[in-house]
């Protein structure tokens, strides 16, 4: 479904990402981890269209994603749910999830995503007229992952949800995007420093250092990876 090849990203003198490849299967979880600096965002930001590749490729259901905007790019399906979350804090909770539905048409399906979001995060229900900046973390990471629902999407790029959560918080939020993707058969690439976390749903990852793929493989196999659990795990 997303297939990148041989991707750099340079920011001036900067070589962020330096040759990676990775690939997102029809309805799979893949981990994509590795330490501040590794280039994770970037790697993210090249296939939502917010950072432009220096070289490589990125093909989406095996079409060339080059010169697609961010724009086109969201409305064929891949939705993002961005570092430091990208909420509106002074708009309410349903506008903010509102503004996730640039796909939908008419008042009706509107209604009936809406219902969805919120039969998946019940607190969004009862906070829905609720300013988004005075939510709670765990309820601002809930409300995001709503409204990147909101577009129907069929891969959802997840950037560090857990970050600034108690640990009880993110099990939920990670046990949801769980449920979301199996029920609803999304694909999803989700980025952790973490990788206990990110393999608690993840069939697959990838570690990222200094730009490139360290290591990539199976749950299991990196869950048996000396060096993974070493400098990953916190074993
Ligand atoms: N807009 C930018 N301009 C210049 N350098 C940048 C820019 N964005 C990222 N970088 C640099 O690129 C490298 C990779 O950054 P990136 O944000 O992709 O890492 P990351 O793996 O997401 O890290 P973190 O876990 O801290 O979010 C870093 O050295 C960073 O300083
Ligand atoms: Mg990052």
């Amino acid at each position: 479904m997303l297939e990148i090849r041989d991707l750099h990203v340079t920011y001036g003198a900067v070589a962020a990402v330096r040759g990676i490849s990775l690939t997102v299967g029809d309805g799979s979880i893949v981990a994509l981890m590795g330490a501040n600096g590794a280039g994770k965002s970037s790697t993210l930001k090249s296939v939502t269209g917010q950072v432009r590749p220096a070289r490589g490729e990125i093909l989406w259901d095996g079409r060339s994603l080059a010169g697609t905007s961010a724009v086109r790019i969201a409305r064929q399906g891949v939705a993002c749910v961005p570092e430091g979350r990208g909420i509106f804090s002074d708009l309410t909770v349903l506008d903010n999830l509102r503004l996730g539905a640039y796909r939908l048409r008419g008042s009706r399906s509107l209604a009936s995503k809406l219902d969805a979001v919120y039969d998946f995060f019940p607190i969004l229900r009862d906070r829905r007229d609720q300013t988004a900046g005075t939510l709670s973390g765990g309820e601002q990471q809930m409300m995001v992952i709503g409204r990147a629902l909101m577009a129907e999407p069929r891969l959802l790029l997840l950037d560090e949800p857990s970050l600034g959560l108690a640990p009880k918080i993110v099990d939920q939020v990670y046990g949801i995007v769980g449920d979301i993707c199996r029920q609803l058969d999304l694909a999803a690439l989700v980025i952790e420093q973490d990788a206990s976390i990110a393999l608690s749903i993840c069939s697959s990852g990838y570690v990222l250092r200094n730009g490139v793929v360290a290591v990539h493989g199976t749950r299991d196999d990196l869950m048996n990876d000396a060096a993974i659990r070493d400098s990953y795990l916190g074993a």
